[in-house]
Parts: structure tokens; sequence; C-alpha cells
């Protein structure tokens, strides 16, 4: 009974994430900013840097993500690329330890393929002109084929791109062979999105099960993999894994979301494994707080408590 009440409370979560009155409601509202700020790292790349310097001082790497997701138009998916274009220059020209994580829809793939996939273009040029990585993350099941296709053309020509894939989808085992194969970096999450039992596994018990054994197959044959996961079980599987086939510690990295589970990121740090954190930034935080809501839901017990005080 608790788990079904969870599912729903998630299920909710989700589809108000996609509400647009909703979101511009929120996203406009003080109040709801400074409870957003406990996930998202500040409103302009000053504030997310100031964030990205503290980390590395820490010893753990950044994955700066610019928000905003879903675009309505091709000058909404250039002011995106622009903002992007800034963040890696910055990275550089500041000597951060980092590279960038960006989501396809921002860049117009709903509205215009050729445009998002320009933009997308000119951003991996700039990121490889100057030693830098882009990290394609993985929105929902209809858009991984498109994402996919994006990720292994730009490979082809630059190394320094690579994608995300979902536990949560029964086609993540052949994904990941593919992946494998090119030699392209994938980053393994179990998924964040509502998806039908028809593509995703409905229960976390499997969902977690396919992780265990996508994280063996991507240490085992993939390239520099990223583990992205807060799950302590798993994380010990991982490390007891890379011991038992002889894997060096600098052969992969685990991967954490900005405020959550900070001790879990700074013991694996400190006990010599790499870390890197993903830090979101921008006025676009209504879509990727929401999910992190879903996640977890007594988070937002916790908000209302506090709301109340
Ligand atoms: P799980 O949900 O089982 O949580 C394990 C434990 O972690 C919980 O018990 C809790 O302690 C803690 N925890 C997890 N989420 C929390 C939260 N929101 N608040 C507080 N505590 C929380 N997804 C996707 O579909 N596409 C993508 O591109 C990405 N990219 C990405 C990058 C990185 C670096 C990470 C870490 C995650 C993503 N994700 C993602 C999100 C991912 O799919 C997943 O939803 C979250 O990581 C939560 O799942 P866990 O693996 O942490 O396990």
């Amino acid at each position: 009974m608790r788990n079904v009440r969870l599912e729903f409370v998630r299920s909710l979560l989700i589809f108000l994430s996609r509400r647009k009155h909703l979101r511009k409601w929120m996203e406009t509202s003080p109040l709801a900013r400074r409870l957003s700020s406990r996930f998202i790292a500040g409103s302009n790349l000053e504030q997310a840097l100031a964030v990205c310097r503290d980390l590395n001082s820490e010893g753990v790497t950044v994955t700066l993500d610019v928000l905003g997701e879903s675009v309505s138009s091709v000058a909404e998916a250039g002011a995106a690329r622009d903002a992007y274009l800034r963040t890696i220059s910055a990275i550089h020209d500041k000597a951060i330890q980092g590279n960038v994580s960006l989501k396809l829809t921002q860049f117009g793939l709903d509205i215009d393929a050729a445009a998002c996939r320009a933009n997308v273009t000119q951003l991996v040029d700039r990121a490889a002109a100057l030693n830098g990585f882009v990290r394609i993350d993985m929105e929902s099941h209809e858009y991984v084929d498109r994402t996919l296709d994006l990720v292994c053309g730009l490979h082809a020509k630059y190394a320094g791109v690579g994608t995300v894939i979902q536990s949560y989808l029964y086609r993540s085992r052949k994904d990941v062979e593919m992946l494998n194969s090119r030699g392209i970096r994938v980053r393994l999450v179990k998924g964040a999105y509502l998806e039908p039992a028809s593509v995703a596994f409905p229960k976390k018990a499997q969902v977690d099960a396919n992780y265990l054994e996508l994280m063996q197959l991507l240490l085992d044959k993939g390239n520099y993999p990223a583990i992205a996961t807060h799950d302590e079980e798993i994380i010990a599987a991982t490390k007891a894994y890379a011991e038992s086939r002889g894997i060096a510690r600098d052969a992969f990295e685990f991967q954490m979301l900005y405020g959550i589970r900070r001790d879990l990121q700074s013991q694996l740090a400190k006990d010599g494994f790499r870390v890197r954190i993903y830090v979101p930034y921008g006025e676009a935080w209504y879509p990727y707080y929401m999910r992190r809501m879903a996640e977890r839901p007594a988070n937002l017990l916790f908000i209302l408590r506090n709301l109340f005080r």
C-alpha cells in the first residue's frame, strides 16, 4: 500500500513537472526560487562557477548544466546555444575541472532537428577546440533513437562527446553494447521520467538489477564509464566489482547531483575514487527541480515543513 502511494506521488510530481502554467508561476516566485536552491547552484554563470570552484577544491570535478528543456522557438534554442558557448569558454578560461551536460530538446529537437544538430555541433566543436567534453543527457524514451543517432554522428568526428543510458529501459543493454563497441563514453543512470511498462521496467528492483548488469558491462568493456547514482548498495557493488576485476580507480568515475548526498560524495573522493558533480544553474529550473522531488517524495515533506516554520 505504501509503495502504491509513493508511486502515485512520484507520478503526480512528474506530471506536474510538465505543466507550463505552474512552471511559469514557480520560476517567477521568489519563495519558490529560495526553496529550489538546495538543488540549483544559482541563477547565473558567476554563481555556478563559484560552486564549481568550491567543489574542485574538495577534489571533485563537475559537469555544468545550463537549465532549460523543450524550447518552443529556434530563437530560444539559439539563446541556449549561446549560454552554453559562454559556459564552455568560462570552464576553460577559469581553469575549472569540468565539462558540460545538455539536453537536446533545449536546442530545438522538437521543432527543428537540423537547427538542433547545428547548435549542438557548434558546442561540441568549441569544446573540442578547448580540450573539453560534452555529455548529451537522455530525456524520455521518445528521444532515445534521435539522441543516439546524433551522438554517434558527432562522435565519428569528435572524441569529446558522450551520452547517458537509463537502466529502466528494456532496450538499454543493446544500446550499451553499441556505444561500447564505438568507444563512446556512457553515464549510467536509473532514469528520471515517467515511462510506460511497454518500454521500461515497472519495478524498482528490476531497474536496480538491470543497473548492476549494465554497470558490469560498462566497467568491463566501456570507455571511462560514469556510474551516476546515490544508491549506496550500487556504489558498494561497483567498488567490489572493479576491485575483483582489477579495474583501476581512475578507469571510471562516480557521478552525483548537486545537493544530494554530499556526505557520500566527499567520502568517495577521500577514498581515492573519481567523483563528478552535476551542477545545474539558470532561471529555467522548474522541470529539473520537480524530477528531484519525484525521486524522493520525502523532499516534499521537508519543504512543506520548512514553509510552515
Ligand atoms: P534511487 O532513486 O534509488 O536513490 C538512492 C538513494 O539516493 C535514495 O534512497 C536517497 O537517499 C538518495 N536520493 C536519490 N535521489 C534523491 C533526491 N532527489 N533527493 C534526495 N535524495 C535522493 N536521469 C535521466 O533520465 N537522464 C539523465 O541524463 C540523467 N542524468 C543524471 C546525471 C547524474 C550525475 C545523476 C546522478 C543522475 C542523473 N539522472 C538522469 C537521474 C537519475 O536517472 C535518477 O533519477 C537519480 O539519480 C536518482 O536515482 P539514484 O540512482 O540515486 O537511485
